[in-house]
């Protein structure tokens, strides 16, 4: 068997520090239960001394999780470490983060103050024994205990070395290496933990830690480094977020552990079908969209668009993939139909759709779908739907629009009257709505007689400029079935119109 990397997620400490989010202690408590579901090693639930919300929040998660460690952070100061101490008091597995800035960077910068000393020497002798205090203070409240020697990706290795051994020596479990600037580059990451295990006489009495940021966008590639060297914790955050460009993000490592074990030689004990659902709560809760490029949790991570890459990965799935959706917890892969799809992605979706075409069918409706696909991003089912209809069954016209007046603006009540033929000649009415196409659908609903809905409406212009043409797309609902409806004009109330008639016309004469 492998060995094992702890996974450490400071989602709601570091994550939440991301520009512009906060989550109070209940939502926190809800992503909590969530990372438990994951089977997280740790969780760091906050920063206890930072605020009454975030005390509060460290407290309730670790008094209803059971499973990981619950992890608060302080800085090396008594009252932060107190705070941890009272906020984890009722925890089951306690963990107490705590350190101090370890680059001289930091410590000219942070600690310019003359009582911890005139010179960068005198400041590092304070600055370590401030270490070593925090470290002893910590264990009186918990066990387990790891330590941070801020900024060490910039650090000076030999004064880097001292601080960790000093803070093993005063009993912490764990040692913290972070790249708090994501300064590192993976072979130099590397390097410096595969020298923190050759230097540090007492480094096999705790469990080195990797934490690493993302400005240089490094932050996945140096966590595996630093796991190639003997790590054996990952810090990060899901979907990546935290502070500026954010953490590394933890599906990442975690799926790059397990996807390649043939390289990294060690396994994590996550539940990665978790994942997705993890993913997406923290997005919800935070506020924080997920790029659809995404590794691991993106939109478009099981997407397959191209002509070369859909005819591929439908022959064979592996061509295309090196993970399964499912195992990260996405239902299946999907195939985006686009200009570029080619005629077997399109074959394999009409067929899932219920439509089985000859090669002329198909290469007819190949055509159709091109000229679609040329204007749009994306072509959905219900796009493809409306392309045979049109094709092979054309939409007979039950209603006819003749004639429509609009009557708006900023003081008036929007009212519309259009005249629609029919079977039996035209008919005209009038109606007043919230806005000048909800007036003009009423009118037509009462003309044709109609109970349909509208149940969505889109609209985009298709050229540029002040005399762009609009064209609109409605979903109209009626007695359970709902139908596709398009309309375009220069005149955008006059696409809306078009639009809701096509829409009738189809309900009119459904056939599918
Ligand atoms: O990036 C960092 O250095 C941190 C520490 C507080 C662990 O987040
Ligand atoms: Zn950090």
């Amino acid at each position: 068997m492998s060995e094992k990397v702890a996974v450490f997620d400071t989602t709601l400490r570091d994550g939440e520090q991301a520009a512009g989010t906060r989550l109070g202690s209940r939502e926190k408590v809800l992503i909590a239960h969530q990372l438990a579901q994951l089977h997280v090693d740790v969780i760091e639930a906050g920063y206890p001394a930072s605020s009454p919300d975030d005390f509060e929040a460290v407290r309730l998660i670790g008094r209803e999780i059971t499973g990981p460690a619950i992890c608060a952070l302080s800085r090396a100061v008594p009252s932060d470490i107190e705070a941890c101490g009272k906020a984890l008091a009722k925890a089951h597995r306690p963990r107490i983060h705590t350190g101090i800035g370890a680059s001289d960077i930091h410590i000219t910068g942070k600690f310019q103050d003359e009582r911890y000393g005139k010179t960068l020497a005198e400041k590092k002798v304070t600055i370590l024994q401030m270490a070593i205090d925090s470290v002893k203070l910590a264990r009186q409240y918990a066990d387990d205990v790891e330590f941070y020697a801020e900024d060490a990706g910039r650090a000076d290795p030999g004064y880097l070395f001292e601080m960790i051994q000093a803070a093993i020596d005063a009993g912490a479990t764990v040692v913290n290496i972070p790249d708090t600037t994501g300064y590192a580059v993976p072979e130099q990451y590397g390097a410096l933990i595969r020298a923190i295990r050759e230097k540090v006489p007492n480094i096999d009495r705790a469990t080195i830690s990797v934490h690493c940021h993302d400005d240089l966008g490094l932050a996945v590639a140096n966590t595996l480094a630093g796991v190639l060297n003997g790590a054996r914790q990952v810090e990060g955050t899901m979907n990546g977020i935290g502070e500026r460009a954010g953490n590394a993000a933890l599906e990442e490592v975690v799926m790059a552990i397990r996807t390649r074990s043939d390289y990294f030689k060690v396994h994590t004990d996550l539940i990665a079908s978790e994942f997705h659902r993890t993913s997406r709560l923290v997005s919800d809760m935070l506020g924080i969209q997920v790029p659809p490029n995404k590794a691991v949790v993106g939109g478009n991570a099981f997407s397959h668009s191209s002509g070369i890459h859909v005819d591929g990965f439908l022959k064979e799935r592996e061509t295309y993939e090196i993970m399964r959706p499912e195992d990260v917890g996405v239902t299946e892969s999907r195939v985006v139909l686009t200009a570029r799809t080619g005629r077997h992605g399109l074959r394999d979706r009409l067929k899932k759709l219920g439509y089985s075409l000859g090669i002329q069918e198909l290469n007819q409706a190949y055509q159709r779908f091109l000229a679609v696909a040329d204007k749009k991003q994306e072509v959905f089912d219900e796009d493809l739907v409306a392309i045979l209809q049109d094709e092979f069954h054309p939409v007979p016209e039950t209603y006819q629009l003749e004639y429509l007046h609009i009557y708006s603006g900023t003081s008036a009540i929007p009212t519309a009257t259009v005249r629609v033929r029919v079977k039996d000649g035209t008919r005209e009415g009038a109606a007043i709505g919230d806005g000048p196409v909800d007036a003009v659908c009423k009118a037509i609903s009462g003309v044709t007689g109609t109970s349909a809905k509208l149940a969505r409406y889109e609209i985009r212009s298709v050229t540029s400029g002040t005399e762009a043409l609009g064209e609109v797309t409605v979903q109209v609902e009626e007695a359970g079935r709902r139908v596709l409806g398009r309309g375009v004009s220069t005149d955008v109330i006059e696409a809306s119109a078009k639009a809701y008639i096509d829409g009738l016309n189809k309900l009119a004469n459904f056939t599918r």
